[in-house]
């Protein structure tokens, strides 16, 4: 028996169609799952996924704006957040949670790292 990591896949958009229609290009929309609020941001790179939840002060980052460099900037104190990776620009120890996004012929999909416990 052991704890394992894995990915859990959950749909959020029929096709990409779809999620450029809910968060048009170099634009910003927050969109809630299960208890977790998730700002989507739409990039020339792509989409992009991370926690609503600014982690300096707890603004919602979805009501903030993306940087041409590819961060996410909070709207409050203006804190740039990398998209990819979630770290502060500053150069501080905040961290904004990041989720994958991927998009399959099926679908726009987000996944979230959880902890199973196996016993094979
Ligand atoms: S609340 Fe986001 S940078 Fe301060």
């Amino acid at each position: 028996m052991f704890f394992k990591k894995q990915i859990q896949w959950y749909k959020l958009f029929d096709s990409i169609d779809a999620a450029n229609a809910f968060v048009e290009k170099d634009h910003l929309n927050s969109i809630t799952i299960g208890n977790k609020k998730i700002c989507l941001a739409n990039t020339p790179k792509g989409l992009f996924a991370v926690n609503d939840k600014c982690p300096h002060n707890g603004a919602s980052l979805s009501r903030g704006y993306c940087s041409k460099e590819g961060s996410i900037v909070c709207p409050v104190h203006r804190y740039h957040f990398d998209l990819k990776t979630g770290r502060a620009k500053s150069g501080g120890g905040d961290y904004v949670d990041t989720y994958p996004i991927e998009v399959r012929n099926d679908g726009v999909f987000i996944g979230f790292s959880e902890t199973v416990w196996k016993l094979f």
